[in-house]
């Protein structure tokens, strides 16, 4: 282990946006040490990461309940700072099953807290999300809009962010960013890393790419009566590099001594795009069919949202750099590499 880099404990770093900010952090010069209990991962991630980055990458398989083992884990790495991404994030899970969300949401990030407090870290990425905004009534969003939570998964990320209000302000030295995301969406050059739920996709590019590849019957779209330009919702889907790239930002930013105790930040592209743009353009970019149809709303959706990114820029001189045709093809590559390699299995 390279004593001269800044360690950085990931949790949830074998997951989607975990594992490509493991790739950005490792290109970034930082240690990456991953903690993740694989719940919402595949355990040959660490086989495709060392591959991506040719380096050994550090991983314990934990979930962050266990305070003590987190305690050990800082002290064993000597870490610097943290990125929390460990959390569930299906809204229409947490409908169904509130108390996994408030225990492993609220109670996960409980944990690293005091683990943090203990062993002296007070670095702290937190992975948040435009879920905080509802329904907003201004569009794009800036960071000042009103926050509300839609379901128990919002409810978590609100929640989480005021837990960090109130212990910025107990913890003199403890400084955090907030990152709130937008859509994540695509994968990472190579193929090797992407987008790949456990079980039936709630997300629309894992479903869009699983149909096209013939995993899944058919895409059906939630709803085409909605006040927007063609009657689907609109979203600001962000290249999963990009917000990697974010994560790197913000650590920097953290460390130097621009950064207030607390800093919450848009992460987006700062446009709109409907679902029947994405699966037109997926269609037309990615030179493939799709087995589609309308059907019902689906609960708790809102019609448009999409972000004011100008915070990302001031304070972490961070922008999207990728469009969405790039993720809809990286996204289709990952799909293509994947199916072959299962079939390979
Ligand atoms: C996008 C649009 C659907 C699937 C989610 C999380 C949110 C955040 C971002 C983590 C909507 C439509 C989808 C399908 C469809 N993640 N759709 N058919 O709901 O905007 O947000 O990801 O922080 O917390 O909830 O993303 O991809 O599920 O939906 O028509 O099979 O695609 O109705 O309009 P969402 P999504």
């Amino acid at each position: 282990m390279d004593k001269l880099k800044k360690h950085i404990l990931v949790t949830g770093g074998a997951g989607y946006i975990g594992s490509h900010t493991v790739v950005a952090l490792t290109e970034a010069g930082f240690q990456p040490v991953i903690l993740d209990d694989f719940r919402n991962a595949h355990p040959d991630v660490i086989d495709r990461l060392e591959e991506i980055t040719q380096t050994q990458i550090l991983c314990e398989r934990s979930s962050c309940h266990d305070t003590d083992l987190l305690e050990s884990i800082i002290e064993k790495y000597n870490i610097w700072g943290v990125i929390h991404f460990a959390a569930d994030k299906a809204v229409g899970e947490s409908v169904e099953n509130p108390l996994k969300y408030f225990d492993n949401n609220l109670g996960g990030l409980i944990s690293l807290l005091k683990a943090m407090k203990s062993k002296g870290v007070h670095r702290l990425v937190f992975s948040s999300s435009c879920t905080v905004y509802g329904l907003p009534k201004t569009i794009p969003v800036t960071e000042n809009e009103e926050v509300s939570y839609n379901s128990p998964y919002g409810f978590t990320k609100l929640i989480n962010e005021q837990m960090l209000e109130q212990f910025v302000q107990a913890e003199e030295q403890f400084k955090t960013v907030l990152l709130r995301y937008f859509n994540p969406v695509g994968a990472h050059a190579s193929g090797l890393i992407g987008e790949e739920p456990r079980g039936v996709p709630t997300n629309l590019l894992p479903f869009i790419t699983q149909t096209a590849a013939g995993i899944r019957k058919e895409l059906v779209v939630h709803g085409d009566d909605y006040e927007t330009s063609d009657g689907t919702c609109i979203r600001d889907y962000i290249h999963v590099v990009d917000l990697a790239e974010a994560h790197v930002k913000a650590l920097e930013f953290i460390d130097s001594d621009k950064s207030a105790s607390l800093e919450v930040i848009n992460i987006g592209t700062g446009n709109g795009t409907s679902v029947k743009e994405m699966i037109d353009t997926f269609v037309s970019t990615c030179d493939t069919s799709l087995n589609w149809r309308i059907g019902p709303r689906r609960s708790g959706d809102v019609p448009a949202i999409y972000a004011d990114a100008a915070l990302a820029k001031e304070k972490l001189n961070w922008e999207a750099k990728l469009t969405v045709k790039d993720a809809l093809r990286s996204a289709w590559n990952y799909q293509q590499k994947r199916v072959q390699k299962t079939s390979e299995l």
